[in-house]
């Protein structure tokens, strides 16, 4: 089968795309369940119709497009990723996963292609963490990763339930009813911007998965005591920010001296609270994204955020509090399913290699056979406005997605 992909078609829709955002171009800001999200999706669902794949969306809003197979009884092969967006960000995380997605379907449809199993796109609601503090909400929810009781327990900055939010946005029905059943799919290939340097310092067009590193959020609130500026006299201060502060430096220490370059620890929200020049810090937020593709080495920047933790609050005379957010295993991408992409790279050249970041396909490992394919992204900026990806290298991964999706369907 001659497979040919729409490179303009796709382009226009990822510009559309970036259209819904709540930040001027080129940054993008699109939240999950903000009004911008809610016409993105609605958008989505109406390309999957003209493309005859029928939408639906389960009760979290995660969104499924389905290309009925010739044998409908068999488990599908799914593909897909997400298009919530963090503040000031990028057009081309996740949504190159779900656009191009669609495109892979329809470049398949195009050449005549009938797929034994169905295929099926998946748009997974609030891959990111910004607005409940926790990443891949939607693909934890389906694969049984997360308790159903999370709808009341987590909560936005706005102290707005996810079951709250969630119904406003027209999503209903019991959090039990997300969970996909073992044999829902037979494989899960996801397409990805790299979101680091490697595939371009390398001048590599391909990048295929083995394995996606674990990652681990920490809240850590620190209560000091407040006080007049300039009437409180620094050896009288119990300082919450310069707390935060040392304990921030901790946990940089602890990544650079684990003994492997895997080990990434940022510390990227901080709120002071009241956040006025002439107040001594009296409360402070901090979370923490604790990530290595070794679990043991992970769970070790853990343990010493929270000695940390124990020795700046006895030193400094505040109180620490620490909360795991999460704190995730690691996923090892399917041999078979590598292979098949490797294979479908066909004449491209391609590496292995491991995700530093992480995507929904680190949960639906949990119940699918899964493997991702990256792209390089410029100087692998990602998560910031000039995040960019070329028209030749997405084009160039939805083709060897298409072909993994045809040989994955045809098994
Ligand atoms: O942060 C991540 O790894 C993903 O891009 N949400
Ligand atoms: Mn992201
Ligand atoms: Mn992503």
């Amino acid at each position: 089968m001659n497979i040919t992909i729409n490179s303009a078609r796709l382009t226009n829709e990822l510009t559309a795309l970036a259209g819904f955002s709540a930040a001027p171009a080129p940054a993008v800001t699109r939240i999950v369940f903000s009004d911008q999200d809610l016409q993105a999706r609605a958008w989505f669902k109406d390309l999957c119709t003209q493309a005859g794949l029928e939408p639906r969306e389960d009760a979290v809003g995660n969104t499924f497009a389905r290309w009925v197979g010739t044998d409908p009884t068999l488990p599908a092969v799914g593909t897909g990723s997400h298009i919530d967006a963090i503040p000031h960000s990028g057009r081309f995380d996740g949504t190159v996963g779900v656009l191009g997605g669609l495109e892979a379907i329809r470049a398949l449809q195009e050449a005549g292609v009938r797929p034994r199993r169905s295929i099926e796109l998946l748009l997974f609601t609030s891959e990111e963490p910004t607005r409940f503090g926790i990443g891949c909400l939607g693909s934890r929810l389906l694969s049984g990763s997360l308790p159903p009781a999370a709808g009341e327990t987590l909560r936005d900055k706005d102290g707005n339930s996810l079951n709250t939010v969630r119904t406003q946005a027209g999503f209903s029905g019991a959090l039990e009813s997300v969970r996909l059943p073992p044999d829902y799919y037979s494989a899960f290939l996801e397409l990805h911007i790299e979101q680091g340097p490697l595939l371009e310092e390398r001048n590599m067009p391909l990048g295929v998965v083995t394995a996606i590193a674990a990652p681990a959020s920490v809240r850590v609130i620190i209560e000091g005591q407040g006080g007049h500026a300039g009437a409180v006299l620094m050896p009288n201060r119990h300082d919450a920010f310069l707390a935060a502060a040392e304990i921030a430096l901790a946990l940089e220490a602890a990544a650079k001296s684990s003994g492997a370059i895997d080990s990434v620890a940022t510390t990227g929200v901080c709120d002071v609270f009241p956040g006025a020049v002439s107040s001594i810090p009296s409360r402070v937020r901090l979370e923490a994204d604790i990530r290595d593709v070794n679990a043991e080495r992970r769970d070790g920047m853990v343990r010493s955020l929270e000695k940390a933790c124990r020795a700046v609050a006895a030193r400094r005379g505040v109180t620490v509090q620490t909360e795991t957010l999460n704190q995730d295993a690691p996923a090892i991408c399917d041999p078979a399913l590598v292979t098949i992409l490797t294979k479908a790279c066909a004449d491209f050249p391609f590496d292995r290699m491991v995700s530093r970041a992480y995507h929904d396909s680190l949960f639906m490992s949990r119940l699918f056979p899964v493997a991702m394919l990256f792209i390089p992204c410029h100087k692998g900026y990602s998560h910031r406005p000039d995040e960019y990806a070329s028209p030749e290298a997405i084009a160039r991964g939805v083709l060897v997605l298409a072909k993994a999706l045809e040989k994955a369907a045809a098994a």
